[in-house]
């Protein structure tokens, strides 16, 4: 699998928030050109973690890095352009994915249609639901993100299901000569990661492997790049 084009985006989830500026200068550093955030609302998943407010903190970090957006919410009372505004209005965010499971119809059908130039629109599927659920929808998304844990945390391990669903999606895009980034989020690392990749994702999220070891994330980034 050389020479692909594979993107890694380094969830800031599990990062230490007192020397946050320090964890993400050492991303930068090391290469890192994307960061995932990952918003929780103890509603979709059980835990809360970050919104618009520490993102725009974080956006102040430099220009140059791009955003991922991951909205593991609940929306109501208020139209999904709403409640993306404090998050697209930031213009280092780039990518927006919401979970599949946590829309309404009518919510699906809102930020299908919704079109912004600067941002790539995504849908995430939880580990339990199957990847047919967004065949119907694939040419009104730039990507898909596949969850390799249940979402909700940092830390876990990777469930090996994963990969036939990544296999599945991979073989759908193909056949139908699409052009959508397939991401995997959750218990990432080398061995994972370049599994994943083998069996077509395009796109690593990666957290604790990347922030929480004793090794450099230099040292730890450059294991998840090496051969894939
Ligand atoms: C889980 C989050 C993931 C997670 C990744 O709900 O969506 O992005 O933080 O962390 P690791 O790489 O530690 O699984
Ligand atoms: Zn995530």
């Amino acid at each position: 699998m050389k020479n692909k084009d594979i993107t890694i985006a380094a969830s800031i989830l599990t990062a230490n928030f007192l020397s946050l500026k320090d964890e993400l200068t050492n991303l930068f550093n090391a290469g890192i050109k994307w960061i995932h955030f990952d918003v929780m609302d103890y509603h979709f998943v059980p835990n809360l973690s970050f919104g618009p407010k520490i993102l725009s903190d974080v956006c102040q970090f430099n220009d140059e890095i791009n955003i991922d957006c991951h909205l593991m919410v609940n929306i109501k009372n208020i139209t999904v352009k709403e409640y993306l505004k404090p998050f697209m209005i930031l213009p280092q965010v780039k990518n927006i994915t919401l979970h599949y499971e946590a829309l309404t119809k009518t919510q699906l059908t809102e930020f299908l249609n919704w079109n912004n130039p600067r941002i790539k629109k995504g849908l995430a599927l939880n580990p339990i639901t199957p990847i047919r659920k967004i065949y119907p929808y694939l040419t009104q998304l730039d990507t898909i993100l596949i969850m390799s844990v249940a979402p909700g945390a940092g830390g876990q391990p990777f469930l090996p299901n994963t990969i036939a669903k990544i296999k599945l999606l991979s073989k759908m895009i193909n056949d139908h000569n699409l052009r959508i980034t397939i991401a995997v989020d959750g218990g990432i690392n080398d061995l994972t990661g370049k599994a994943c990749i083998n069996a077509g994702a395009n796109y690593l999220v990666a957290g604790s492997y990347l922030l929480n070891s004793s090794n450099t994330v230099s040292d730890q980034l450059a294991k998840l790049n090496h051969d894939k």
